[in-house]
């Protein structure tokens, strides 16, 4: 159960309207709970407790959703960069404080599995290195495959060009002719395209497919589905 909080704090925590149109809001009798309305904007309630315009407050302990994200939307919030995964979510969702972030970007080229959260904090667990959350990626390139490329990913010794330190090692499996499975335990800028290119390998079509445990299931490209913390298991 989320904590309590004041009724005009809570309509703009959760992005339905600012505090100073909370009083409007309530006087029109929108916030009820257990059928009554509530008309004081300094009363305290947890968001679980009331119902706005007759529904539950979504995702009141806050967001976490997976994102099928399909190629040419930008990780990004800013509009110059149109169109963005932002644009595939409730626009209510951009008013909430905090609003939405992704959990590390995939590139604009890039499909796949996304998570999507207001938890700071979880998007820094999910991201760093140190806790080692595996993320999967299917890749396609245009060459063949270079012998002794599943054992250099492996080593830990693949400098990137501009880095100061190698790639942690990663399992790479080849799948077919020009068809592999990449799962890296970090998330350096572009990692997956520069490391097959390292090697005279450029990649043709990436996609990400599992974070840990979680996977998109049947989730359809461009559409989202709430997860709970308890999906996020590593392998
Ligand atoms: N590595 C990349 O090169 N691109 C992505 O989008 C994700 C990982």
């Amino acid at each position: 159960m989320s904590s309590a909080l004041r009724l005009d704090q809570l309509l703009s925590r959760f992005g339905y309207c600012s505090r100073r149109e909370a009083v409007g809001w309530l006087s029109a009798g929108r916030i009820t709970r257990e059928g009554e309305p509530l008309q004081r904007s300094d009363q305290r309630v947890t968001p679980e407790s009331v119902l706005i315009d007759g529904q539950p407050v979504e995702f009141p302990d806050g967001l976490l959703v997976m994102l099928h994200k399909p190629i040419g939307y930008a990780c990004s919030h800013d509009p110059a960069e149109a169109p963005l995964i932002y644009d595939l979510l409730p626009p209510q969702w951009m008013r909430r404080n905090p609003g939405p972030i992704s959990v590390g970007r995939l590139d604009r080229e890039t499909s796949g599995l996304l998570l999507i959260t207001d938890d700071g904090a979880l998007s820094h667990r999910l991201t760093s290195p140190k806790h080692e959350v595996e993320k999967t990626y299917e890749v396609t390139v245009s060459t063949p495959f270079p012998d002794g490329l599943t054992e250099l990913f492996a080593s830990g010794t693949l400098t990137l060009r501009g880095e100061a330190k190698a790639c942690l090692p990663a399992r790479l499996e080849i799948t077919g002719d020009r068809t592999a499975r990449l799962f890296l335990h970090e998330g350096k800028y572009h990692q997956v395209r520069r490391m097959f290119a390292s090697q005279g390998c450029p990649v043709t079509a990436l996609h990400r497919s599992a974070i840990g445990a979680l996977t998109l299931g049947d989730l359809p490209e461009g559409q989202w589905c709430g997860i709970s913390a308890a999906q996020l298991v590593p392998v």
